[in-house]
């Protein structure tokens, strides 16, 4: 028995619904799911297999850090008692999770692990990225977080593995820039100088 989309979805929306509200809720993975959907036409990869990754690469937030590893663990605990797919087809899947952390970008071998690393980094970039890092920083100055943007949003494009990942990105990239000059520009009030 293959996994069961709706069925699997399921699940991981149950095991992170105490998440939700924050940068890692159920929403992220749904749009990293997503994105992984569009990045996996585009590449001819193993749709299947990037798909159920997708839906659980941050299950282990419910757990407990490091988050890779404690998803890897739940992630095959729910393979095996949900489905009956092959251990080779678990593993790869485990893997994926246990491999999409940033720190992992020259560690990844599979095309299916790239994607899935693409399409979550892709969920950092943009307006959607700088209000996930906002919602993150919590109570810290503006300032502060405009800064953290820019030091750790700014190159994670130039980090994206696949061709097609790139390529859709490129806008969202565009947008990381723009909107953190013009809230650094709001912050100091440089953009209403007369001139
Ligand atoms: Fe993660
Ligand atoms: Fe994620």
């Amino acid at each position: 028995m293959n996994p069961n989309p709706k069925k699997l979805e399921e699940i991981v929306r149950e095991n992170m619904s105490s998440l939700e509200g924050t940068a890692h809720s159920y929403a992220h993975v749904e749009r990293v799911a997503k994105i992984a959907a569009i990045l996996a036409e585009k590449e001819k990869a193993d749709q299947e297999l990037v798909q159920t990754a997708a839906l659980l690469h941050d299950i282990g937030y419910a757990v407990g850090e490091p988050h890779n590893e404690t998803g890897a663990k739940l992630a095959r605990m729910i393979l095996e008692q949900t489905t009956n797919l092959p251990e080779q087809r678990i593993e790869k899947t485990v893997k994926i999770v246990l491999r999409h952390p940033i720190a992992f970008r020259d560690k990844l071998e599979t095309l299916e692990e790239k994607i899935v690393w693409d399409a979550d980094k892709i969920d950092l970039l943009g307006v959607i990225g700088i209000a996930r890092v906002f919602h993150w920083m919590g109570k810290k100055p503006f300032e502060t977080t405009v800064n953290v943007c820019l030091e750790e949003l700014k190159p994670i494009y130039s980090l994206l593995n696949t061709p097609s990942a790139r390529k859709i990105a490129r806008e969202r990239q565009r947008r990381t820039i723009a909107s953190l000059s013009a809230l650094k520009e709001e912050l100091s009030t440089e953009d209403l100088r007369i001139s």
